[in-house]
């Protein structure tokens, strides 16, 4: 579903100018620079499909991938500190805050953390507005390469015990790097097994 299906369909900017909501859709959301884009590279197998970059803030629109003729993958724009003017930023955190609570068909919501950080206050807020609009999430913990087995272990407890207070949580944390590849496979699974 993967090799050589995904295609880049188009950057959106606000709520009117998303496609029709006739495929399954998925979305990468998570703070600034925890690694949504490239995340949706090591998924994609292109290296930069998604444009990828150490400025926190780098995605600053709602990117839109084809995959296969069926589903869509959904780039967003990083909440929490970003490296950009604030009166932009602030238009791209409400068209984020927007997407995630109204979109009819998006059948899951995956919300990356930094395995080496576990979830922040921000990451609360934007659990809790998947709660209220009751959008499945999932946790994916990114950049797996950069922890040691015992951090991870740590953080994965924290993780946990914050889902268990959110009912929009799917149970299953998913470790990922997409630098060395770890979880990538599982991941593709998930998606492509969502009906
Ligand atoms: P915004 O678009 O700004 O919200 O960021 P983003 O979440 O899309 O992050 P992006 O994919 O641009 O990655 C941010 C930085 O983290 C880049 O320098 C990536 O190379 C790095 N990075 C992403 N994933 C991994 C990973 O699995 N391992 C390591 N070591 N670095 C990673
Ligand atoms: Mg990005």
């Amino acid at each position: 579903l993967f090799a050589g299906e995904v295609e880049f369909l188009k950057g959106v900017v606000a709520m009117s100018g998303l496609p029709a909501d006739d495929r399954i859709e998925v979305c990468f959301a998570g703070r600034s620079n925890v690694g949504k884009s490239s995340l949706i590279n090591a998924l994609t197998g292109r290296k930069a499909i998604a444009r990828a970059s150490n400025t926190p803030g780098r995605t600053q629109e709602i990117n839109y991938f084809t995959l296969g003729d069926e589903r869509y993958l959904v780039d967003l724009p990083g909440y929490g500190y970003a490296n950009a003017p604030l009166d932009k930023v602030a238009k791209w955190q409400k068209l984020l805050k927007q997407y995630l609570s109204g979109r009819q068909s998006l059948r899951r919501a995956f919300v990356l953390i930094d395995a080496r950080h576990g979830v922040k206050a921000v990451d609360e807020e934007i659990l809790k507005l998947l709660d209220q609009s009751a959008v499945t999430f999932q946790c994916v913990l990114t950049k797996a390469d950069k922890v040691k087995a015992h951090e991870r272990d740590k953080v994965l407890t924290q993780v946990r015990s914050a889902l268990s207070k959110h009912p929009a949580a799917y149970p299953e944390i998913v470790l990922t790097s997409s630098e060395k590849g770890d979880g990538i496979a599982n991941l593709r699974a998930i998606i492509a097994g969502l009906i």
